[in-house]
């Protein structure tokens, strides 16, 4: 009785560490625990679309789906492959992820184009879904990227903070890009600046 009281005051008091030492903040994840639940979310969200006949919900959950799919993919691309890259130097699982990027980042420009009131849109919508879903079972399979990653030298920690810093730029940057019509933005505003970021144009430049 009183060891099991004891038990509870100290994971009181852990709980209680925690919250302070993050100022209430939610504590920072590893590079992989933050990529999974990512990954996690846009499952769920594609479950959602799966699941809604509504024209209003499958627009508005398409939005959140490529947005999030974006800054997924920059943040792997722009810190989490080319740390993975020079760590453990898998180039076959490093480039097949990022052909990969290339095929689901060309339907999420056309599903941006597009809308529930188009023909083909649950079609690119349920596409996108299958080529994320074996995606993510690549990344994530036993003797896969973040698998790999786990056992390398990689600093997971570090990286997770970055990969959270890049991300709150690029969503932040999305959400002003919400403010500002839509017709401006497909004029080239956000893809192009994605572009523009993309490590891989600059090498081949
Ligand atoms: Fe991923
Ligand atoms: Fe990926």
């Amino acid at each position: 009785m009183q060891r099991g009281s004891k038990r509870k005051r100290v994971a009181r008091g852990a709980a209680r560490r925690s919250k302070s030492n993050w100022s209430g903040r939610a504590r920072p994840q590893d590079a992989i625990a933050l990529l999974k639940a990512d990954h996690r979310q846009v499952e769920e969200w594609f479950e959602q679309f799966e699941n809604t006949s509504s024209s209003t919900r499958k627009s508005d959950l398409a939005t959140k789906i490529c947005n999030a799919l974006r800054a997924h993919t920059i943040i792997e691309e722009e810190i989490f492959y080319p740390a993975f890259l020079e760590a453990t130097e898998e180039e076959d699982i490093h480039h097949e992820a990022e052909v990969e990027h290339d095929g689901a980042k060309k339907l999420i420009a056309q599903i941006e184009k597009s809308g529930p009131n188009d023909d083909y849109f649950d079609a690119r919508v349920t596409v996108l879904a299958e080529m994320i879903k074996h995606h993510v079972k690549e990344e994530e399979k036993r003797d896969g990227m973040f698998a790999k990653a786990r056992a390398s030298d990689m600093d997971l920690v570090v990286l997770g903070e970055q990969l959270a810093a890049r991300k709150a730029q690029v969503m932040g940057s999305d959400a002003e890009d919400d403010e500002a019509p839509r017709r401006s933005r497909r004029g080239g505003g956000r893809d192009a600046g994605m572009m523009a970021r993309d490590p891989r144009r600059s090498r081949a430049e």
